[in-house]
């Protein structure tokens, strides 16, 4: 396989158009048989047709006559089939191919699981399973007829409506689906199998009713009515808030364990991961039902933005994740806890999505080139690409979004369209200039605000002048010398001494304001706030108003001010997140120096002064003590030294632990009171998920490794005599009790693991919970067991959920990944290797971890790079992880 680029600016039309296929899977034991009628259609009189297909070809013919091998050629090197002599007008092509789905560990195209047969097509999935254009902007309508084995595979699934089915010889038996939505490619789909079906309905707005089914395992049926209530819910919501109706009359999710990512919204037929359909509160958290919530909401709003509208190409990817990752937010927003899940997402984004703006991978949200289009689902094009649409509706509101949205379904129903023509639609439906905007979709890497602000005298009152410089960074595809200055919203407020929110004018203005937007648009700008009091505090950035650093010369006594008083809830966490970076970075240059650690009298108080705030939601008390991870705390600094991060971490949650003890205890015990409340004398079934219980939980957990923090021994002989006690009301209490003794080194902890591990052995999602326990765990001989864990009878190489848990979570797992002697890195490049063979995108998506090294310090960085090359070096490397590796290397 050539490693070629491609280039968004290279596209052209496509030169034929397939308005209609039809397709026909013949299932046999070891091999598929695949016929696909393309009903083509040249445009401007081609006669050269290209299709594309990585696939075994039997037959071709036109129009009903086989074509000799002489009419076409075919290249495995581009995966291409060139027919160089089509007519000009219509025709059809009749394709003969044939797959093994049960040799396809690479869970792309057509793929077996457990027995059953699935699909994944998105991006370039199709063209494994027969030949075709296979591109975004070549749609057409899909009718689709299954044939098996009744009894291997009594269900037969695919997109829109079940138009005919019976049985035929042999025991065999058929099903033909038509869908009547025009749809590209990567939202075809298949399934085919033993599978147990969960049945309910949705009402919807206009009265219609939509049959749901959710299809599973028999033994993971009952874990599936969180997730059909979640869609329900999904449903109810894009009617109330974006007017939004779901369009067929059937919609289907099916589970699946082998599953390379969360989950994909193929037309009325969802395929997801277990991961985000399976739930009950005894194998599930708290935080995995909101991650069922959010994922079963994310699919479901695909099917106006993907589905409906979709993407010319996938340059334009982010058109319809950005704006689906955007609306999953929302409806979670809505759902509950609206400042928290705020914050958990900026939170998601500075770790991870500032990290890749950072990297050898940056990538604007729009990016300009690729090699694999796997490699190009990031957290820039999902998340960053959320945070713009959310500075759409920054500048817009809510009902300024709204027309833009309606405008945008007006023009494009049913076509295939540009980030460009999304932008043209809330420019036009609102007269608003978003021209300037569009640099957000070409220029990579994480901008900075420089703030500063000073009083200034204006007669007899005072003005407030706020200087704002914007900085670019250089990243790989562009230095900062050609990019421009960006367009964004700045949300602000001023604060007294008080922390009372104190009135402003603007220029030319006489209302009286106190909290406003700034429009930034240019390198170095001034604002001017009029008639404001003696003594200011910013609040700045509110609600994280752009993706962007921000550097304003507070004192700490103002952040404890703004920690204590903000109604802003994202700048109040901010606030506190930036005292607890100061102090972490104190002890780092400490260390550094081998002076004593500083003491943070100041930063100890305000957390006093919140754990002791009986006013405080539970959830948000939980995420203000909440110490930044060392990802998070890495910005855009060179020469890291993880381990001494980590240290500098450590010595700070001591000091907390230390200082605060007394409170930790009484607001832990004070959660769990009220958690326990309404529950007494009630079945333990009834600590089930709700939002006010999961923050009462989340509290808990948030103070519990603090409280326990000292005292080693006696913590694991408590929690080993009570863990039963603890464990049983639900998977949250025994997520949260294991993880806080999780580094314990006495080996009551491995047996308490192994009790763990042995008690869910056949829920195969609580076992990644294990897997991921024995890779995060800060003891010294996580490494031994990480390794001892890979030849355990529920591990499995090919399960991508499972190298996920183990092999991910340890690359992110500090000390261990960056230990000294090297071996972390190479046990995570051996399995990079291995898994390569077979699945690539997991592959890929591991190699990632090596993105630090550039901007770490030389000695590990050799360990890393020596790692890399030899990765490099192997001659049957896929073009997926070769993209990502030469990326860290150049
Ligand atoms: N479109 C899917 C989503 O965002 C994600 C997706 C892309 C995917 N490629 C995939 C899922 C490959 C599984 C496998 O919801
Ligand atoms: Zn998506």
């Amino acid at each position: 396989m050539t490693q070629t680029v491609k280039y968004l600016k290279d596209y052209t039309a496509p030169t034929h158009l397939v308005p209609k296929t039809d397709l026909l899977f013949e299932i046999n034991e070891q091999y598929t048989d695949v016929w696909a009628t393309l009903h083509i259609e040249p445009q401007n009189g081609a006669t050269e047709l290209v299709l594309q297909g990585d696939v075994k070809l039997i037959s071709i013919k036109k129009n009903d006559e086989t074509l000799p091998e002489t009419a076409y050629s075919l290249n495995p090197n581009d995966e291409t089939l060139v027919l160089p002599n089509m007519p000009t007008e219509p025709f059809t092509l009749t394709i003969h191919t044939q797959v093994e789905p049960q040799k396809n560990k690479s869970f792309n195209g057509l793929y077996e699981s457990e027995g059953n047969l699935y699909t994944q097509c998105e991006p370039e999935g199709f063209r494994k399973i027969t030949f075709h254009p296979d591109r975004p902007d070549v749609m057409g309508e899909f009718t689709t007829e299954i044939r098996a084995n009744a009894d291997k595979f009594p269900v037969l699934l695919s997109n829109g409506n079940k138009i005919r089915s019976g049985s035929l010889n042999d025991g065999r038996h058929f099903a033909v689906w038509h869908d009547p939505f025009v749809k590209p490619t990567y939202l075809f789909a298949l399934v085919a199998g033993d599978l147990a079906l969960t049945s309910d309905f949705f009402i919807t707005q206009s009265g219609r009713r939509v049959v749901i089914e959710f299809y599973t395992r028999q033994a993971d049926a009952h874990q599936v009515a969180f997730a059909i209530e979640s869609l329900k819910n999904s449903m109810k919501w894009d009617e109330t808030r974006f007017g939004l109706e779901y369009d067929l009359d059937i919609y289907m999710v099916v589970a699946v364990g082998d599953f390379n990512m969360g989950a994909m919204e193929n037309k009325g037929l969802n395929i997801f991961n277990t991961k985000y359909v399976l739930a009950d509160s005894q194998t599930a958290t708290d935080a995995d039902f909101e991650g069922v919530e959010a994922v079963i909401a994310h699919e479901y709003f695909h099917n106006w933005t993907g589905n409906r509208v979709t993407c010319r190409d996938w340059f334009q990817l982010s058109l319809k994740e950005g704006l689906t990752v955007f609306r999953d937010q929302e409806f979670s927003g809505d759902r509950a806890s609206r400042a928290v899940r705020r914050i958990e997402n900026v939170k998601l984004l500075r770790t991870h999505q500032f990290a890749e703006d950072a990297s050898p991978m940056a990538h604007p949200v729009r990016p300009a080139s690729y090699v694999e289009m796997n490699n190009f689902y990031t957290m820039t094009v999902y998340e960053k690409g959320a945070e713009v649409v959310r500075m759409y509706h920054t500048f817009l509101g809510e009902e300024g979004f709204q027309r833009g949205m309606k405008l945008y379904f007006e023009r494009h129903d049913g076509q295939a369209v540009t980030c460009d023509d999304f932008r043209a639609a809330m420019a036009d439906a609102n007269g608003f200039d978003f021209e300037q905007f569009a640099l957000w979709y070409s220029q990579a890497g994480t901008p900075t605000l420089q703030i500063s602000g000073s009083l200034k005298k204006n007669g007899g009152n005072l003005d407030y002048v706020l200087r704002v410089k914007q900085i670019l960074p250089d990243t790989p595809d562009m230095p900062a010398s050609q990019k421009q200055a960006m367009m964004m919203p700045l949300a602000i407020a001023l604060f007294n001494e008080n922390g009372e929110k104190g009135a402003f004018k603007l220029p030319n203005d006489d209302n009286s304001y106190n909290e406003t937007i700034l429009i930034v648009n240019q390198a170095e700008q001034e604002f001017v706030l009029r008639e404001v009091q003696q003594s200011v505090t910013p609040s700045l950035l509110r609600g994280f108003s752009a993706p962007v650093h921000l550097q304003f010369d507070y004192t700490n006594e103002q952040l404890a001010l703004l920690l204590a008083h903000d109604d802003d809830e994202f700048a109040r966490w901010e606030a506190g997140q930036t005292l607890l970076r100061r102090a972490i970075f104190a002890n780092e240059t400490a260390l550094q120096q081998g002076n004593d650690l500083p003491q943070n009298p100041l930063l100890i108080q305000a957390l006093r002064n919140i754990l002791n705030d009986n006013n405080l939601d539970a959830a948000f008390k939980a995420m203000l003590l909440q110490v930044p991870a060392e990802a998070e705390l890495w910005g855009e600094r060179d020469h890291i030294n993880p381990v001494q991060t980590t240290m500098a971490r450590e010595a700070l949650l001591d000091e907390i632990a230390h200082a605060l003890h007394g409170e930790l205890l009484a607001t832990a015990l004070n959660a769990r009171e009220s958690e326990n409340a309404d529950k007494r004398g009630k079945e333990i079934a009834f600590y089930e998920y709700n939002p006010k219980d999961a923050g009462l939980r989340a509290l808990q957990y948030a103070c519990f490794p603090l409280i326990h923090r000292f005292d080693e021994a006696a913590t694991i002989e408590q929690v080993f005599e009570h863990y039963d006690e603890m464990a049983r009301k639900n998977m949250t209490h025994e997520w949260g009790v294991l993880s806080s003794i999780n580094s314990n080194a006495s080996a009551k902890r491995d047996e308490l693991l192994a009790r763990f591990a042995a008690k869910f052995d056949h829920q195969a999602l609580v076992m990644d919970k294990y897997f991921s326990l024995i890779a995060c765990s800060r003891r010294a001989d996580t490494l031994v067991q990480a390794q001892a864990a890979l030849n355990h009878p529920r591990f499995a190489l090919d399960n991508p959920n499972k190298v996920r848990a183990l092999i991910g979570t340890f690359a992110r797992n500090v000390p261990h990944f960056h230990a000294l002697d090297g071996s972390g890195y190479a046990f995570v490049a051996q399995h990079i290797k291995k898994i390569d063979a077979f699945n690539p995108q997991v592959a890929a998506g591991l190699a990632r971890a090596f993105n630090l090294l550039k901007r770490i310090e030389p000695q590990r960085q050799a360990l890393m790079r020596a790692e890399l090359e030899a990765i490099v070096a192997l001659p049957s490397l896929s073009k997926d992880v070769r993209e990502i590796v030469e990326k860290i290397l150049a």
